[in-house]
């Protein structure tokens, strides 16, 4: 049994898998209306709130489970990318719980915790597959071969996908998070009435771009009023170019390689006319879709033990030494 922890971002989270892949529990807990009245989320302000969260978390997921230590056997947690102060609270709630009853900790990169939400029961999918996973804080296009980790085809060259839905959604006067907001608002607009740019569309990687360039100005030159009137048509508009990008370089890698199936992540797949669109190319290229359950796509603890298990579990005591990653690669233990 394997108790998962993730504080990498703005939720506390905690859940216990078995070693068949069930999830028994997974509790999280959102900071989401903490962090709205600032229009984003505050480091700090998450770092001090996980402290607070952890614990109560923690016993939950197990009570939900219907477990107690004693039942667990290894300590998932991610080690990173994510807030360096929200990733050590989790870190070292893990480390202290692992060292406290002699019990192995298996850090997690939190990336590889989204594509291995897939491998959870019930109907687990099999590597090969694309996982794209699209959320507030990246945009990845992961090529899965094995259970044990993916490689890196292609991701943001600036914002993540959810954090260019929340910008725009904030242009246009709607609340945090904005992705929600934004499609609803969208389906009383006309996506064609204003041409935005398809980033990237001719650059022949695999690499995503959420600039908003092209948004700021239109919104310049249509002015407070302009912007009022248009509302629905900006945000149509500029999902569309999103959601263009995001089909166009799955499409570009599925020609790349054979891959029998097409994963889709993160809090961005609860966007409805992307999932239709990566439903439709599925069907166009002959593939299976999956799309796990939404409280399974955004961040979750459970996803995290689901990539322990494929991991080899540091023994006692040899992870105390373990640093959290706030980005890129994790640093070589001391
Ligand atoms: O994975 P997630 O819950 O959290 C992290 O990024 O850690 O993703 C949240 C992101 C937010 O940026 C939110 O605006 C976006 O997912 N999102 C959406 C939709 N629902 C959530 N974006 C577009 N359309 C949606 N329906
Ligand atoms: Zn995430």
């Amino acid at each position: 049994m394997i108790l998962g922890i993730e504080t990498s971002c703005d939720e506390t989270a905690a859940a216990v898998v078995d070693d068949d892949g069930n999830v028994r529990s997974s509790v999280v807990a959102s900071q989401a209306d903490l962090h709205a009245r600032y229009g984003g989320v505050v480091p700090e302000v998450a770092s001090r709130r996980h402290l607070e969260l952890v614990t109560p978390v923690i016993r939950e997921a197990l009570a939900e489970a219907d477990v107690t230590l004693d039942d667990v056997d290894r300590i998932a947690v991610t080690q990173g990318p994510g807030l360096i102060g929200a990733l050590l609270v989790g870190l070292s709630a893990a480390k202290a719980l692992a060292w406290s009853r002699g019990l192995p900790l298996i850090p997690v990169d939190h990336l590889q915790g989204h594509v291995a939400a897939n491998f959870l029961a019930p109907e687990p999918l099999e590597p090969p597959f694309l996982c794209l996973v699209a959320s507030g804080g990246h945009t990845l296009l992961a090529g899965v071969r094995d259970h044990a980790g993916h490689e890196v085809l292609g991701q943001t060259l600036d914002d993540a996908a959810g954090e260019a839905f929340d910008k725009v959604a904030r242009l246009l006067g709607l609340g945090f998070p904005g992705g929600p907001a934004l499609q609803k608002l969208a389906e009383q607009g006309d996506p064609e009435a204003f041409e935005l740019p398809v980033a990237m569309a001719r650059d022949p990687g695999l690499d995503f771009s959420f600039l908003k360039t092209a948004l700021v100005y239109l919104c310049r030159d249509l002015g407070d009023d302009g912007v009022a009137e248009r509302r629905a048509d900006l945000a149509a508009s500029f999902q569309a170019a999103a959601v263009g990008q995001l089909t166009a370089k799955l499409k570009r890698a599925l020609k790349r390689g054979e891959w029998e199936a097409v994963a889709l992540g993160g809090g961005v797949a609860a966007n409805g006319p992307l999932r239709e669109a990566v439903a439709a190319l599925c069907e166009e290229c002959g593939l299976r879709l999956k799309l796990v359950p939404l409280k399974l796509c955004t961040d979750n603890a459970a996803m995290i033990a689901s990539a322990a298990r494929y991991a080899t579990p540091l023994p006692y005591p040899d992870y105390l030494s373990y640093d959290a990653f706030p980005s890129s690669r994790p640093p070589v233990p001391a």
